[in-house]
């Protein structure tokens, strides 16, 4: 017994000193058919928005199961496109979670709407259809949910609640490439979804977004919007929409072309990796794993993502993360804070003035409360995405330093580092 404690003692050590040593995949991933497709675009002389665009937008709109496609140049703007695409009016309010990035909030405050934050859940870090609909008021016009780290929000519920109310859907995508609900993909659940291509994203053309929808007129809508608010078939200098440019480039175009047939290998092997860290980390006292819903069929991993009970743990998050870095593993606390305790939501010079002429008083955001969201914000830990495509056995490295670095007091007391939680 003693000698099998010693031999596993002395592997546990000497994966620990792998996983220190060895370097975790760089990202992006790319090769020579980026480098021929980059090159061809650049030969042709053909450099604009066009047949490449057209192209990427028809094939990632089948893979994501929806029918249109309309480019932008970020996730962002694809937001912000899609919002003023659906008609929103400067003061109707747009109904999102706090646990996200700011863009999909500046989105709606762009757009001179008011965006109101509902609660998450804890097993998908996804809106609370609960409280989305305690949160509607006779101003409400849009659900925007997250699929945040690849998880999808609760569709079945928020799209009852919509048909309820008779409010739109605008999925915030960002984050959930190849994920789906009940076999259907994200993006082509709600009225539209926006997607992220930013330089971290599972599929990347350094910036670029696109928005999908089923619903043609919507498509042209947004389109109008991307490209200085020329409408379909409408003269060059004829704008009858307010849009502006925010178009792709034929390179963005070509170089997601030759990136979506990586993604569905890509995507499996993050899945296979994450199954690893699932077994192993579940066993681990202290860290509270996330139950998912099992009505996603799929999940795309933006982010592998965990929870842990401090008070199990004998120490907080930050001590945490730090032992778990000198142990070689790249994780991260994500968003330490909800959208509305930024201080762009906080200050008096931030949005609310500028939108109280719509609303008839300031918005004040230091009133939201969303527990749920708060806690998360405190110990959530996580892991990006390329960290997923790493060989298996890297996995079990992660999961050997996670029991390494929650054992209690003895090894942190000789390793000379403290064990108490701060306040
Ligand atoms: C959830 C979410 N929404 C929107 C965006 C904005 O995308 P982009 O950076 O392409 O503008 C991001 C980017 O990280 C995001 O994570």
């Amino acid at each position: 017994m003693a000698a099998r404690r010693s031999r596993d003692k002395a592997a546990s050590s000497k994966s620990a000193a792998i996983a220190r040593k060895s370097a975790w995949p760089a990202w992006p991933i790319h090769g020579a058919v980026e480098r021929k497709a980059l090159l061809e675009v650049l030969e042709s002389g053909k450099w604009w928005n066009g047949s490449k665009c057209r192209e990427f937008e028809e094939k990632f709109a089948t893979f994501q199961g929806a029918k249109y496609g309309v480019v932008a140049n970020s996730g962002s703007m694809a937001l912000l496109a899609a919002l003023l695409g659906m008609g929103i009016q400067a003061g109707d309010e747009v109904i999102l979670p706090p646990y996200t990035f700011m863009a999909s909030a500046s989105a709606v405050v762009m757009a001179n709407a008011i965006p109101v934050f509902a609660d998450i859940l804890p097993d998908t870090l996804c809106i609370d259809p609960d409280d989305v609909e305690r949160k509607i008021t006779p101003r409400t016009k849009i659900i925007m949910p997250v699929h945040l780290a690849g998880y999808v929000a609760d569709m079945d519920r928020l799209s009852a609640i919509a048909k309820k109310y008779k409010l739109m859907i605008l999925e915030d995508a960002c984050h959930s490439w190849g994920s789906r609900w009940k076999r259907k993909g994200t993006g082509a659940l709600g009225d539209c979804g926006a997607f992220s291509f930013q330089f971290s994203k599972n599929i990347t053309s350094a910036e670029g977004g696109i928005v999908l929808t089923d619903d043609e007129k919507l498509a042209d809508a947004i389109r109008a919007r991307t490209n200085c608010g020329r409408t379909k078939n409408s003269a060059w200098y004829q704008h009858d929409v307010l849009g502006t440019n925010w178009r792709l480039t034929e390179f963005q175009a070509a170089l997601l072309l030759a990136q979506l047939p990586r993604l569905e290998k890509q995507t499996l092997t993050r899945q296979s990796n994450a199954k690893i860290l699932d077994k192993g980390l579940s066993k681990i006292p202290g860290i509270v794993m996330l139950k998912g819903d099992k009505r996603m069929t799929r999940r795309g991993y933006h982010l592998y993502c965990f929870r842990i009970d401090e008070a199990k743990l004998g120490m907080n998050r930050q001590l945490f993360l730090q032992l778990l870095r000198a142990e070689g593993v790249p994780a991260s606390e994500g968003y330490a804070l909800p959208l509305y305790q930024y201080g762009f939501f906080k200050s008096s010079r931030g949005m609310t003035p500028s939108l109280a002429p719509f609303v008839a008083q300031h918005v004040d955001y230091s009133r939201v409360s969303c527990p749920v969201c708060e806690q998360v914000c405190r110990d959530t830990v996580w892991l990006g995405q390329s960290i997923l495509l790493a060989a298996p056995a890297r996995m079990r490295q992660i999961v050997e330093a996670v029991v390494k670095v929650s054992k209690p007091t003895q090894w942190r007391e000789t390793q000379g580092m403290g064990n108490r939680v701060k306040g």
